[in-house]
């Protein structure tokens, strides 16, 4: 029997647009395993939705004078559309706010507290009599507790990032129409998640995860505490129980339940309602849930522990592939202060497949990373069109030149021609366990290096000369046989990550039907039909003009100039000093009488700076920046008592003070009128 493999991406909150940030770390990755594993003739089934409850989106309705259903039922479609233009083979793409996920999530509440896991709990919670309500932490404003600021959000300070309760704030008002709020006691129901610490510990101990999910789920683990999984709102998924009127359920109570509602659903749609049970009941599925590196703790921990605390056999998650985030050229994307891709103008410009390709190249895996628009052209630009696309097109047009548009035929190898094969070979198999480890970026870098290979044996072998030479046919067809063979591999090598291309590009190898379930063994071979015709070939990839990466860097420019913010993320404050620590150091005012570079350094300028009291020789990494002649009889800060160092070989005994943190573009703070030997404080 197939092996059932069961993925799914984090639900996306119907609560505005996404973004390629989101993409990159659950939904890709995610989509290109499900195509790897299908083309590997598993029994893949890949499910996703919009979380559709939450106070989140209640509070943005209002704000957006919606109803919460108008407001979910705009970002689900746009959602949803979204995911169509990146090509997602979802095989269903759900929604929360369906009839079956409201019973299977209120059949869980049941279970869990009917086994002794759910508790009722009376405590004080904040009241908006003006509104005769009580309001979640995101409709509270106050002033921090810690820091004074007066707008202080109900869960965490903006200003000093202190996280609290929002019993905890100081003068708490309502969001929405700034009343006064009371602490009125309210009843909610806890779910005991203490009780799983020690089911929960056994399951994990032995899981192969990435380290930072592993340490992080296990560190949670160890601290598990009751925690609140009702809320007081009629927006969510109504609490199944008689005293509970007017409360539903936390929204992360209900939005992993989701995973399993959504395969309900697509198994009505297919016809065949009890078929998620092949998949949610049977110990061999593997299950994969992909997600950003902020909803571990859900996928890690509680969930794991809501399906062992009811009664049926779910399938409790196999891998967690958890993502850090992608930003926008250094920042996070942000709609609200224009620091976001438009969508409508990306795909007017690009194309599914550059981004799928580009995203693939910077996952986020190990670390954030970011996406920079001059680093998107030019990998669209030198390895998309460059290396793969160049390697592709010179072969099929030398076929179609000098083999008469046939696959030629393949004679005897030369150890070249061999040592091409073997590296084609090895690919295939790297990329296979890239790709079973969801390595994308990886996966990217086996396929540009065997382009790269491919464009170096196509040079050495000089085609070109061959088919001037009528003896050295069985040579040319033999190397335009083993690149055709290359190609072959490289279409399945890159049919999980740029889907549309890759089947051009099997078309264009002479294959009529698909590339798709369970090919990738047979493919694996490399066999050809010698001697078939091949269709003319077409260009797959454009190359991406300046100007169009440009405007949208412009765009950026602008939202920066708008909101008049700094043009760089400003680094984190260091730790705090005292005065006497800061005394410690002693700067003086000196001037530079001699400036030179530092050969074989693109950074360092060799200065010799009088102190008044003494001269200096003073290495100083601002060559970037600056050039010898304009330092010249300059006055600058230096510190003066900072330890001896040797750079390049050249002793530096002292430091420029310059502004900035990139070498290429620090600025000097030149003095004007303080006389050399001065202190500076
Ligand atoms: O962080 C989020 O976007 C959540 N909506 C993810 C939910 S994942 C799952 F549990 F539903
Ligand atoms: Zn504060």
């Amino acid at each position: 029997m197939k092996k059932k493999i069961l993925i799914t991406s984090a639900l996306p909150y119907a609560n505005g647009p996404i973004h390629f940030g989101h993409i990159a770390g659950a939904y890709l990755p995610a989509d290109v395993y499900a195509r790897f594993e299908r083309l590997k003739g598993r029994d893949v089934l890949y499910i996703c939705g919009s979380d559709e409850y939450g106070v989140a989106i209640t509070l943005s309705a209002e704000l957006a004078n919606r109803t919460p259903k108008e407001h979910v039922d705009i970002y689900h479609e746009m959602i949803k559309d979204f995911f169509e233009k990146l090509n997602f083979s979802f095989d269903h793409y759900s929604r929360t706010t369906t009839e079956i996920h409201k019973k299977l999530s209120q059949e869980f509440f049941l279970d869990l507290y009917k086994n002794g896991y759910i508790e009722a709990k009376t405590e004080k919670h904040l009241f908006s009599e003006k509104e005769n309500k009580f309001l979640a932490d995101r409709y509270v404003i106050g002033t921090c507790p810690k820091c004074e600021y007066e707008f202080a959000r109900g869960d965490e300070c903006p200003k000093c990032s202190r996280a609290f309760d929002a019993k905890e704030l100081k003068n708490p008002r309502s969001k929405l129409t700034n009343s006064k709020l009371i602490l009125k006691p309210s009843k909610h129901w806890y779910m005991r998640f203490d009780k799983f610490k020690e089911k929960l510990s056994s399951w994990i101990k032995d899981k192969d995860w990435k380290d930072s999910v592993l340490n992080f789920s296990k560190e949670y683990i160890k601290d598990l505490k009751e925690r609140a999984i009702t809320r007081d709102s009629t927006w969510g998924v109504p609490v199944p129980l008689e005293e509970a009127k007017g409360k539903v359920l936390y929204v992360w109570f209900d939005a992993p339940i989701g995973y399993i509602s959504a395969t309900m659903e697509w198994a009505e749609k297919i016809g065949d309602k009890e078929k998620y049970k092949d998949y949610w009941f049977d110990e061999k599925t593997k299950l994969v849930n992909f997600i950003g590196k902020d909803n571990i703790p859900f996928h890690g921990v509680f969930f794991p522990a809501m399906i062992m605390g009811q009664k049926k056999p779910y399938k409790i998650v196999d891998d967690l592939p958890a993502n850090e985030f992608l930003m926008l050229e250094k920042r996070q994307f942000s709609k609200s202060e224009k620091w976001y891709i438009d969508l409508k103008s990306f795909f007017e410009k690009f194309t599914t497949d550059q981004i799928r390709f580009y995203l693939a190249s910077i996952a986020p895996e190990t670390h954030d990373s970011d996406f920079l628009w001059k680093d998107f052209q030019m990998h669209c630009n030198s390895e998309l069109v460059g290396k793969f696309g160049n390697f592709i097109h010179r072969t099929l047009t030398f076929i179609q030149r000098f083999a008469d548009q046939k696959i030629p035929k393949s004679y005897a190898l030369d150890d070249v021609d061999q040592k091409f094969l073997d590296d084609i070979i090895k690919s295939i198999t790297d990329i296979d366990i890239a790709y079973s480890n969801y390595k994308l970026r990886k996966a990217t870098q086996i396929i540009m290096e065997l382009s790269q290979i491919a464009n170096v044996y196509f040079d050495h072998k000089k085609p070109w000369k061959m088919a001037k030479d009528e003896s050295k046919k069985e040579e040319l067809f033999t190397c335009l046989n083993l690149c055709l063979k290359c190609i072959k591999a490289l279409s399945l090598m890159t049919s999980p990550i740029i889907p549309t291309s890759s089947q051009k590009i099997w078309k264009m190898i002479g294959n009529e039907s698909g590339l798709s379930q369970g090919k990738w063994d047979s493919v694996k071979n490399l066999n050809l039909e010698e001697g078939k015709k091949l269709p003319p070939p077409e260009v797959i990839f454009q190359k991406i003009e300046d100007e169009k990466v440009i405007e949208e860097m412009d765009k950026l420019k602008e939202a920066l100039d708008d909101q008049n913010m700094p043009k760089k993320a400003i680094q984190d404050l260091k730790n705090e000093i005292s005065y006497k620590d800061f005394d410690k150091i002693d700067m003086r005012v000196g001037k530079i009488i001699e400036a030179e570079k530092i050969e074989k350094s693109e950074k360092l300028l060799k200065l010799q700076v009088d102190l008044g009291f003494e001269k200096r020789q003073i290495i100083s990494g601002i060559a970037k920046s600056i050039t010898p002649d304009e330092l010249l009889n300059k006055k600058v800060i230096v510190v003066a008592n900072i330890k001896k160092a040797k750079l390049m070989g050249f002793e530096s005994d002292g430091m420029i003070l310059a502004a900035g943190e990139d070498d290429d573009s620090l600025e000097i703070p030149f003095i004007q009128d303080m006389e050399i030997g001065s202190s500076v404080c």
